[in-house]
């Protein structure tokens, strides 16, 4: 990726809307210093819309370009490229200067694994140029796909690997998950996000497998369990079967659009983040 940035002007860096601080990570700013950047809040349909708007405050408050798109259906992608223009307005009035006119911008699409960047490479290139996939880094080959004559993007995207210190910030990773499930045990991830929803949108359980809350994640991950029939061989409940299925309809928006975190209280970043 190094490599790659050394070839661009404008880094185009993607966060999950319903964790953009979690799925940040903050090495961008050391590796993009003197490029231009454009933050997407992708996966925004299944986000609170009301914290896509504060989330979108709080970075134009820190002077940075971001923009809400629903990747996966197309929204938000047209308003991109009168962004990409005003985000390069410094480097094109320099070029110009040089004498330099008509070059285009030239971008590269970053962020965590998971966070939409094939799919969100597809849908602005209009053409199924990339493989989208579940798996983290399924993208290959490496050419730059001319979206007009003022935009050249790079067809391959730039990993980020995750980086956390915090608890919180790794758990938010996995229940969106840019983790892979197979090093978690999903029945305590389950009663962890069973936890936060409590707190943040207790109706969205509730009203989804229509039980009310029990006093502890433990007896309502096992409720869930009865309520959907997770049944292991015999009468006992399967409860990894309940976890899965949870997971699965956080995020796949089933339990409704539902944000982790809050500009006003944002989850703690590593020291890179706060130099910034
Ligand atoms: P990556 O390159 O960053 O690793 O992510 P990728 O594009 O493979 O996307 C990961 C998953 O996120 C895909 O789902 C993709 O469809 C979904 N996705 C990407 N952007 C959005 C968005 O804006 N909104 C929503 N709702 N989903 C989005 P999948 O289940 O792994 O694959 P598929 O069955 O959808 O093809």
């Amino acid at each position: 990726m190094q490599e790659n940035i050394k070839l661009i002007d404008l880094i185009i860096e993607l966060v999950d809307a319903r964790v953009p601080v979690a799925s940040r990570n903050p090495d961008i700013d050391g590796l993009g210093k003197g490029k231009s950047r454009l933050v997407l809040l992708n996966k925004s349909d299944l986000a609170d819309a009301a914290c896509n708007k504060a989330w979108m405050r709080y970075f134009e408050d820190k002077g940075i370009f971001a923009l809400e798109v629903n990747s996966k259906s197309g929204s938000g992608i047209k308003a991109i490229n009168g962004l990409v223009q005003k985000a390069c307005a410094e480097k094109i009035a320099r070029d110009r200067k040089r004498g330099i006119v008509g070059r285009p911008v030239r971008a590269m699409v970053v962020g965590i694994p998971n966070v939409g960047k094939s799919t969100f490479i597809n849908s602005f290139a209009g053409k199924a140029c990339t493989r989208t996939g579940n798996k983290p880094g399924v993208t290959k080959g490496k050419q730059w796909i001319r979206l007009n004559k003022n935009l050249e993007l790079l067809d391959t995207p730039g990993i980020l690997w995750p980086k956390f210190e915090d608890n919180l910030v790794g758990m938010h990773l996995a229940f969106i998950g840019s983790m892979n499930d197979e090093i978690i045990i999903m029945e305590e991830l389950a009663c962890d996000l069973l936890d936060v929803l409590r707190k943040l949108y207790p109706d969205a359980v509730t009203g989804r497998y229509g039980i009310s809350w029990e006093d502890s994640a433990a007896r309502m991950l096992t409720e869930i369990a009865r309520c959907r029939k997770c049944f292991l061989k015999g009468e006992s409940l399967d409860l990894k079967k309940a976890a899965d299925l949870l997971l699965d309809d956080f995020r796949s928006g089933r339990l409704g659009r539902i944000t982790l975190e809050s500009p006003e209280s944002p989850p703690p970043v590593s020291e890179q983040e706060n130099e910034r």
